[in-house]
């Protein structure tokens, strides 16, 4: 079995990261997210990868590499345009071949792994098996109909939804699926959907199993959802303190401190993580909190955020809360006269600014 892992596509409600770099590379508990992907499969036991690629694709090499450092063989495939979920697959066949496999959307995350939905799959071969879990925005994802454990009915995106049950990125196909993405056509957006290709198997007589995920997943499209992804690994970090710790600071709680950091007159109150060679000083990492390595956080207090790599947080009044940053980012604060905020801001930035008078 192999497995098919998706990393193009443009990104567009994470900008302006995805400016820089890969939505499925921006960090949960300092780790892209894409990562968690090529560890479940590894997991699962799946070894042989091919990894869908578009404009990002560079630095989606350049953080993966050939895989071995995953135990996993990498095959890159390019798409030249994000024409769909169903496009990436048709045009994997080469890598396919034959062989049964589990398609992940990358930057699509699961807290539990998905070992158990692997054995099923190889247990009990059907066409096609997706992983259903309720949600309250229906209206946002693809929805199935359920009739005795088989799909019956798949809509992407129903503006009147008939379930509450989203079709998680976690999908398992047989060759047969290449015969329903040669056959579907553009949907109104303009991409071959993999709500369709399903579609597709159900009315053709194919067997699509539907099975309950009974782990927490989320679909990290934007900031929010980054954050909530960053709170459950959290939740399960392994507390450990290995840099600096000066006799002024605190660290309670679940806490990981990479050995060449130094957090110096600070509190660290976990869950949180700081990476290596970060620098907190004088400062306050509040929980569900990631520190990106390189970074440095002094006179300034900040808590339920993700920090990327090489930024800095300096002298800010108020404590920084709920905040998705960027690399090489700069946010300083300022006491002189005039008090007046000063921005330099990139394309589709997002900023709230409190205060009295802000
Ligand atoms: O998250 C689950 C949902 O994912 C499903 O419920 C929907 O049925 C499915 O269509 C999909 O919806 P999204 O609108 O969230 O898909 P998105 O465009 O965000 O793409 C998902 C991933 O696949 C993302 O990592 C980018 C990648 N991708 C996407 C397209 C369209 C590609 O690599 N190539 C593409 O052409």
């Amino acid at each position: 079995m192999k497995a098919l892992i998706l990393s193009g596509g443009k990104g567009s409600r994470l900008r302006p990261l995805t400016y820089t770099g890969a939505k499925q590379l921006v960090p949960v508990a300092n780790k892209p997210v894409l990562f968690y992907a090529i560890e479940d499969a590894v997991e699962a036991g799946i070894t042989d990868i091919g990894i869908v690629v578009g404009d990002t694709g560079e630095y989606v090499k350049a953080a993966v590499q050939d895989g071995s450092r995953f135990g996993a063989r990498v095959t890159y495939i390019h798409q030249p345009e994000p024409l769909g979920i169903a496009h990436a697959v048709k045009i994997s066949r080469p890598f396919i071949g034959d062989e049964p496999f589990v398609l992940l959307l990358g930057d699509n995350f699961v807290r539990d792994g998905i070992a158990k939905y692997v054995k099923v799959f190889r247990d009990e071969p059907v066409d096609c098996q997706v992983l259903l879990y309720p949600v309250s925005n229906p209206q946002d994802f693809g929805i199935a109909e359920v009739r005795d454990g088989r799909v019956v009915r798949v809509v992407e995106k129903p503006k009147e939804p008939f379930s509450n049950l989203a079709v998680v990125g976690i999908y398992f196909f047989d060759h047969h699926v290449f015969e329903a993405t040669d056959a579907i056509h553009p949907s109104w957006r303009g991409e071959l959907e993999i709500t369709d290709t399903i579609q597709y198997l159900v009315a053709n007589g194919f067997k699509v199993r539907a099975l309950p995920l009974d782990s927490p997943w989320i679909d990290t499209g934007k900031k929010d959802d980054i954050l909530e992804a960053n709170r459950l690994i959290l939740d399960l970090l392994e507390p450990c303190v290995q840099g600096k710790l000066d006799s002024e600071s605190q660290v309670h709680g679940r806490v990981s401190v990479a050995a060449t950091a130094r957090v110096l007159r600070s509190v660290v109150r976990g869950p949180a993580i700081i990476g290596a060679e970060a620098v907190i000083e004088d400062a306050f990492v509040g929980p569900y909190t990631s520190i990106g390595a390189r970074c440095r956080i002094q006179q300034s207090e900040i808590e339920n955020s993700v920090l990327m790599e090489e930024s800095s947080i300096t002298g800010v009044a108020r404590r920084i809360t709920d905040s998705l940053i960027g690399r090489h980012v700069t946010v300083t604060g300022n006491s002189s006269r005039p008090q007046a905020h000063r921005l330099t801001l990139g394309d589709h930035s997002y900023v709230v600014l409190s205060g009295p008078g802000a």
